[in-house]
């Protein structure tokens, strides 16, 4: 049965419309499944709001650090998240990242707007030919394997961190200060632990290659932005991609003052078929684990 034979779901037209906390508190009392977003805290307060009948957490995403996972199994909560279906999305908003860094787009963009004379001229807004670069991935999950392969259609020679997937992938890999050193861009594609919080600080930064270029669609707190936006004023690095902030929505001083990055909020999967289908899956797994049966993409603590 196709259950989008009515149209796609509807779109929020802008932000603002969001449950406030205590709003979610008050939604979840008594509920037996709830549908939760990256924004919402499902912590022991959520939990104690939600009652001892709550079944199921599906979160609307594929990163799950809004979730207490320890507190969740306590409670004896299933926990859910959307692995895959975002996985081509989020690959594509990165990549497009990188071009309009590389490319300057958005300076461009920015300065036709602004009226001032121009004509063509050989050495005029130059950036850099993506082919040729070195690309270093750091997290060679799903998407990081998605961003792999557009990467490779570019040109690009892409390495990735050590680690048990890009191993069984057969791609180059290196330890993280080598590919810091020689990679042209570093895209981030981890999710969120306590192992990875500022994996991207001050002396990482200085490690990188001068005129690399960073990229992040992963979670802001990958990055210790303010060593970032001091990284990008001195031009240790050439330019930044992000989607993602450390205090999210909040970006850290000084970051929308640079020319040199280029700032979308948290839009990796904000495709309209992947957010439905982000939304169907979520909702399968509430009516699995209601049903008494296995949810299709339950996570657990490691
Ligand atoms: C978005 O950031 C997600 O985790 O799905």
């Amino acid at each position: 049965m196709d259950r989008l034979a009515d149209g796609p779901l509807p779109v929020q037209i802008g932000p603002g419309a969001q449950a406030t906390r205590p709003q979610v508190l008050d939604a979840v009392s008594g509920a037996a499944a709830a549908v939760t977003l990256l924004t919402d805290s499902v912590d022991s307060e959520f939990f104690d709001s939600a009652g001892p009948q709550l079944k199921v957490v599906a979160n609307l995403a594929v990163g799950f650090d809004n979730v207490d996972l320890a507190e969740a199994a306590t409670r004896s909560v299933i926990v859910t998240n959307t692995p895959d279906v975002l996985t081509e999305s989020t690959a594509d908003l990165t990549i497009g990242l990188l071009l309009a860094v590389e490319r300057r787009i958005v300076e461009a963009d920015a300065f036709l707007r602004s009226g001032a004379p121009w004509r063509w001229e050989p050495r005029w807004m130059l950036g850099r030919d993506l082919g040729g670069l070195q690309l270093g991935i750091v997290g060679y999950g799903r998407i990081g394997q998605a961003v792999a392969r557009r990467a490779t259609a570019f040109g690009m020679n892409v390495v990735a961190l050590q680690g048990k997937s890009a191993t069984a992938a057969g791609v180059a890999t290196m330890e993280l200060d080598q590919l810091l050193a020689t990679s042209d861009v570093v895209s981030l594609h981890c999710p969120l632990t306590p192992q990875t919080h500022h994996l991207i600080g001050g002396s990482e930064l200085r490690a990188m290659k001068r005129g690399a270029v960073l990229i992040n669609t992963s979670r802001g707190p990958l990055i210790d932005e303010a060593a970032l936006v001091a990284a990008l004023s001195e031009r240790r690095i050439a330019g930044a991609g992000l989607d993602v902030f450390e205090y999210e929505p909040a970006l850290t001083d000084g970051l929308t003052a640079l020319p040199n990055t280029v700032l979308t909020p948290h839009l990796g999967s904000a495709g309209v078929q992947t957010r439905d289908a982000m939304a169907l899956l979520a909702a399968d797994n509430v009516l699995a684990v209601l049903a008494g049966e296995t949810p299709l993409t339950q996570v657990t603590a490691t």
